[in-house]
């Protein structure tokens, strides 16, 4: 089983400029919440606990004002700050102590997963015992994203490819992945590319070497977006709005997931409405403690 998770929470966000200049992407806020509890959902959905939150060099204390170190959520959340944003599978050798001999699961700050039966596939994904497993889902313009050409009814990965030119294949390449513990080994071999980074392609294409790279799909039942641009930062927004207004539900209500996974009790829930104060998220929490 994987019980501990990354969150790599840092980056440029250079393409949220200005927006991003004063506050890291992540502390953004999509629709009602910020952006960071969007992903920290999507481990606690996958019953991870225990998990690390890497974030940019000085912006420590404004991710502790929001998440303290987890304790409210009946977790283990630590921060390690990354001098630099170097590449993606950096997260494994900064988070190389915290990872120690287990398995670990990554998600990328900014992304956004919603979907029936996704928890289900979550929680399957952790009982990865070897080697590395990727989320794929179709997207109609794959020549802007990393791709995977997948064995016909198997879900073992033929071939992957960055922004391909030609088409490969419709399926992406998510941020959300599985690991055994030999990723801290590969990406510690890795190389920065031309354009100076570690890339997760190099770090995926070494288990597709070694035929231990597989996948698991969110089918079209399911929604990953990308909230890397101005433009998709609001239309992620607007997802979150449809869908919790027509629903009275909320996506990613961090201590609700907790009180469902029997992590904390209504107690834990009374103070964490104490924490956030008087607004419509604490309402949202009064309701599930009344039910
Ligand atoms: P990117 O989208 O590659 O980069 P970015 O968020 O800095 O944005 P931009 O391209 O506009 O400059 O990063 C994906 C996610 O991973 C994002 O949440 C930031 C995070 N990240 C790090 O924390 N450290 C890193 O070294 C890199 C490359 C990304």
């Amino acid at each position: 089983m994987i019980k501990k998770g990354i969150i790599l929470a840092g980056g440029k966000g250079t393409r949220m400029s200005p927006l991003t200049k004063a506050v890291n992407k992540q502390l953004l806020p999509i629709y009602d919440k910020p952006l960071i509890f969007y992903p920290l959902s999507i481990l606690m959905l996958a019953k991870i606990k225990d998990i690390l939150i890497i974030v940019n060099k000085g912006q420590l204390h404004q991710y502790k004002k929001l998440i303290p170190d987890g304790k409210n959520l009946g977790m283990k959340i630590n921060f390690i700050e990354q001098k630099n944003p170097v590449g993606l599978p950096d997260a494994f050798i900064l988070g190389e102590k915290f990872i120690g001999k287990n398995n670990v699961a990554m998600i990328l700050g900014d992304n956004f997963f919603y979907g029936q039966n996704l928890s289900e596939k979550l929680y399957r994904c952790t009982n990865l015992k070897k080697g590395a497993k990727i989320i794929l889902h179709k997207v109609t313009k794959p020549e802007l994203f990393g791709v995977a050409k997948t064995k016909v009814n198997n879900n073992k990965i033929l071939k992957i490819v960055e922004k391909p030119k030609k088409f490969v294949s419709d399926k992406a390449i998510t941020g959300l992945y599985f690991f055994d513990n030999k990723v801290i080994k590969f990406s510690k071999k890795l190389k920065p590319s031309k354009r100076g980074e570690l890339e997760i392609t190099e770090l995926l294409k070494k288990y597709q070497k070694i035929n231990q790279l597989t996948s698991e799909f969110i089918g079209r039942g399911g929604a990953w977006l990308d909230t890397g641009s101005i433009e998709d930062y609001y239309k992620t927004s607007a997802f979150v709005q449809a869908v919790e207004n027509r629903q009275g539900l909320k996506i990613a209500c961090l201590e609700e997931i907790s009180l469902l996974n029997k992590w904390i009790n209504k107690k834990e829930i009374l103070k964490q409405i104490k924490f956030y104060g008087n607004c419509e998220y604490s309402d949202y929490l009064k309701k599930i403690i009344k039910k």
